[in-house]
């Protein structure tokens, strides 16, 4: 199977977790957008959705889903993204896409996160993927410094704004050890908004796509 085909499957497979009758909260990237595709076909069974990007909001709305704004709501049972890197402990790197401060706020008022992910992101140790980091633009230069300290190599995403109109430092080189410790750390530096370690709020379930079929991955 392909990349895309492994994707297409997990996908599929998140609807199993989406509860008829409320809200699902929606995240960004490729697989993401299969998974947008896949809740169209159930759109007239939820209540709507809560996107994590402009992107993701516009995709939803162009299928007639409605979105609502997170401040409107009181309760999200679930929230649904892809992943970049992820361990067997349900620790991701995300924001490849540039959305992690978005989806850090909505998965962290969801009940349940599933993330779905081909074969290739369940890894032994995080950091390979480059981990990005949302920073406030007149900060750059100080927070390269600091995540320099911490041992990584920080590169500006270049021409890319996020949609809170920050900009992104991608950092290179990291052996990712102790994931909540470092998102600790990276949170600290002043001028970061939020970094792509999703640690101290991991997900709950996995959905792995492999040859063999979707295989489940959940938190202890
Ligand atoms: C978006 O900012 C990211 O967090 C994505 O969820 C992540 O990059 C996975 O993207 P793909 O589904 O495109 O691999």
């Amino acid at each position: 199977m392909t990349q895309d085909e492994l994707k297409q499957a997990v996908a599929r497979a998140a609807l199993n977790y989406v509860v008829e009758g409320k809200l699902v909260g929606v995240g960004t990237g490729s697989t993401a957008r299969l998974f947008i595709e896949a809740l169209a076909g159930m759109k007239d069974r939820i209540a709507g959705a809560v996107a994590s990007s402009e992107d993701t909001q516009r995709r939803l709305e162009g299928h007639g889903i409605r979105v609502f704004d997170l401040n409107d709501i009181t309760e999200l049972p679930v929230y649904i993204d892809g992943a970049d890197e992820i361990n067997v402990e349900m620790h991701m790197i995300k924001g490849g896409g540039g959305a992690l401060t978005r989806e850090k706020i909505v998965s962290a008022v969801a009940t349940k996160f599933v993330c779905i992910a081909d074969g290739s992101k369940l890894v032994e140790v995080l950091g390979k993927f480059p981990l990005p980091v949302e920073v406030i633009p007149m900060a750059r230069a100080h927070v390269a410094r600091e995540l320099t300290r911490l041992g990584g190599i920080p590169l500006v995403r270049e021409g890319f704004i996020t949609d809170n109109g920050n900009l992104i430092l991608d950092v290179k080189g990291l052996q990712i050890v102790d994931p909540v410790d470092l998102e600790t750390r990276i949170n600290q530096i002043v001028g970061v908004v939020s970094n792509g370690l999703f640690a101290h709020r991991p997900a709950d379930v996995c959905l792995i796509g492999t040859s063999q079929g979707v295989q489940t991955l959940k938190a202890d």
